[in-house]
């Protein structure tokens, strides 16, 4: 049984009487956590700008990107490095531009561009990642939402929507440690997903890696190899893979990169050529000699984990001591990635947000885990635990149960 409404409301006002002015709403690293890589500031160093070919980083061209720093996450993401290519910062700016190319040019097997088609559908396991929405929402492609499970989309929901629907183009697949929910895909899902038949001659699926190395514990698990996969199951096209260092060295100057079949990448650098001569190859030496090799990676994401994991640990920790036991609310206890998702009473995901508002913590707006920030149950709140220091997140998860318990208790007072 829940403690009663009163003696909540009373918590609640001892939790806004503290002032409190916390902020859990993005999976941004910390500061101590972007410290990690400060040193490789210092690269690559007067008279060092040559990359492994000789070529002068500080100059145009290369429009791969460094070889150097191509190879170390060929290993890590298993794409094979001719087919990978290093660009900006961003992985957000791979994907949109993936998508907006496809709308004025189409894709090599696409009947036409598809902004010229009547409809262009998406599909989108929910909960999942707000700026894929948006990604969808800004080029008007409609979105189908189809559950998340623990070990991937539902994969027979989505074969049977995109057996019968040609206006299907595309999807989003987080592979590991997805955002929000942690869920690593199974080998059986991604060859689902990858050897499904689909009416759209042109459909793709958009592998964002975004959290391959983020491990929080020994269990560095890995996500199948799904261009492999794809290659195998005779669709060599569908699948382009994201990733980038956003959350291994700097959010705002990381490399991103790109990969896939050799045709989908032919067919980016063509469109990317008109727009680019090259990318920040200074920046890619940078990270390369910083790293080194893909062990050195493995190795510095052991450092972001001796930081992060305690974050978890205490969110966890909290949430089990205070909503433990009463039935109102479950969460996930992620082994990697960024976020933890939390479900609350059904009806209630928005109440808490705006207690929780009210008492001065700022928790990212409910909804805004499903497609056009409306989530049909008003359940899922998506905590992002890595940016405060530990002690704020412990108060701020305290304050987080106060308000998961009273927004339940008001719900059932209500009815
Ligand atoms: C699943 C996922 N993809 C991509 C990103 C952003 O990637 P980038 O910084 O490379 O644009 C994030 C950031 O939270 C994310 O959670």
């Amino acid at each position: 049984m829940l403690p009663a409404l009163a003696e909540l409301q009373q918590a609640y006002a001892e939790l806004q009487a503290k002032g409190l002015k916390l902020d859990l709403t993005r999976g941004k690293p910390s500061a101590e956590q972007l410290d990690l890589a400060e040193p490789m500031l210092a690269l690559p160093g007067v008279g060092k700008h040559a990359d492994d070919t000789g070529t002068d980083t500080r100059n145009y061209g290369g429009l791969d990107g460094g070889l150097a720093i191509r190879r170390i996450f060929a290993e890590l993401l298993d794409v094979p490095v001719e087919q990978l290519l290093a660009g900006g910062n961003a992985s957000l700016t791979f994907m949109y531009d993936v998508v907006a190319f496809a709308e004025l040019f189409g894709f090599p097997d696409s009947p036409k561009p598809w902004a010229r088609e009547d409809k262009v559908r998406w599909i989108c396991a929910v909960p999942g990642y707000d700026r894929h929405f948006t990604i969808c929402e800004a080029f008007g492609i409609e979105m189908i939402p189809v559950p998340m499970t623990p070990d991937g989309p539902d994969a027979k929901a989505v074969a049977a929507l995109v057996a019968a629907d040609p206006t299907i183009k595309g999807m989003w697949v987080v592979p590991t440690y997805s955002n929000p929910d942690g869920a690593v895909i199974t080998d059986d899902v991604a060859r689902a997903l990858v050897s499904m038949p689909t009416a759209a001659p042109d459909f793709r699926i958009m592998w964002d890696n975004a959290y391959a190395v983020h491990h929080l514990t020994d269990d560095e698990v890995t996500s199948p190899n799904a261009i492999a996969l794809a290659a195998e199951a005779g669709h060599p096209d569908r699948v382009l893979l994201f990733a980038s260092t956003s959350k291994i060295t700097f959010a705002g100057s990381g490399v991103a990169f790109l990969g896939s079949s050799a045709a989908n990448v032919a067919w980016y650098k063509k469109h990317l050529s008109a727009a680019s001569i090259g990318p920040d190859k200074v920046n890619h030496l940078r990270h390369a000699m910083f790293f080194d090799s893909a062990d050195g990676v493995r190795e510095h994401m052991r450092k972001h984990r001796e930081i992060l994991a305690p974050k978890f640990e205490a969110v966890a920790q909290i949430l089990a001591e205070r909503l433990g036991g009463y039935g109102i609310a479950s969460w996930t206890e992620p082994k990697g990635g960024y976020f933890v998702s939390l479900d609350v009473a059904p009806g209630t995901a928005s109440r808490v947000v705006q207690l929780a508002k009210e008492a001065g913590i700022a928790l990212t707006p409910a909804g805004a885990t499903y497609p056009y920030g409306k989530d049909p149950e008003d359940k899922n709140v998506r905590l992002a635990p890595s940016m405060p220091p530990l002690d704020e997140i412990r108060t701020a998860m305290d304050g987080v149960a106060t308000c998961v318990l009273l927004a339940a208790a008001e719900a059932q007072a209500a009815k």
